[in-house]
């Protein structure tokens, strides 16, 4: 079965393949040819991955998925959440990201964040959403050069090192894309002939 992940993302689709069980044939944007930056001015995390998904299903007519991922920090009260991407402009840089990120916190004793990730699959004529979050905290400096985003800093509970040192294997077994993406397997191991994970 093909499926597009509506996604430009590199480290994304890393993630995802390795999750994928081998009846399904992962297409990113740039394997069917969608160049385009898909936008993403939703108010949701729901919103913004229906709007990508919708973009692929209508123009393209393959079974597509897509996610869309936020950091909420529990004492900026949920932010940078759907705007985790500009969290410092609309130049959407990570390091700059990360900066200010710190800089919020340096004087906050509750350091507390989750990764939350909402998927939206359209398939069948058919829209389904899945989620998934982990619980952490926000270390005071990067750590690691695994990963991607916001991963230098986040620590899951329970870990001693970031999302940036652990192994991609610990990452997805444990993280936000992970759970949604086993969750939408799942979905699919039930309707098509796909293992499940
Ligand atoms: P989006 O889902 O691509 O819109 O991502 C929103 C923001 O969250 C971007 O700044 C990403 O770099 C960041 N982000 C998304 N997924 C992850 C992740 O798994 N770890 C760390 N940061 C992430």
């Amino acid at each position: 079965m093909k499926l597009v992940f509506a996604t430009h993302n590199q480290n994304k689709l890393k993630e995802v393949q390795k999750l994928l069980p081998r009846q399904i044939t992962l297409l990113s944007l740039d394997d069917i040819g969608c160049l385009k930056e898909i936008p993403e001015n939703g108010a949701t995390l729901e919103e913004n991955a229906l709007a990508k998904a919708k973009y692929v299903s209508k123009r393209y007519a393959l079974p597509c998925f897509a996610d869309d991922t936020g950091l909420l920090v529990e004492a900026l009260g949920g932010a940078p959440g759907v705007y985790s991407a500009r969290y410092a402009g609309v130049h959407k840089n990570t390091d700059d990201n990360l900066r200010k990120l710190l800089v919020e916190l340096e004087n906050k004793t509750d350091r507390t964040a989750q990764f939350k990730t909402v998927i939206a699959l359209i398939m069948d004529n058919q829209t389904t959403l899945f989620t998934g979050s982990v619980t952490g905290s926000i270390i005071g400096e990067k750590r690691g050069n695994a990963g991607f985003g916001y991963d230098p800093v986040f620590r899951p509970t329970g870990f001693d090192k970031t999302f940036a040192e652990l192994p991609l294997e610990v990452k997805n077994e444990i993280g936000h894309r992970g759970k949604a993406m086993r969750a939408l397997i799942s979905f699919l191991s039930m309707r098509h002939d796909v293992d499940a994970v």
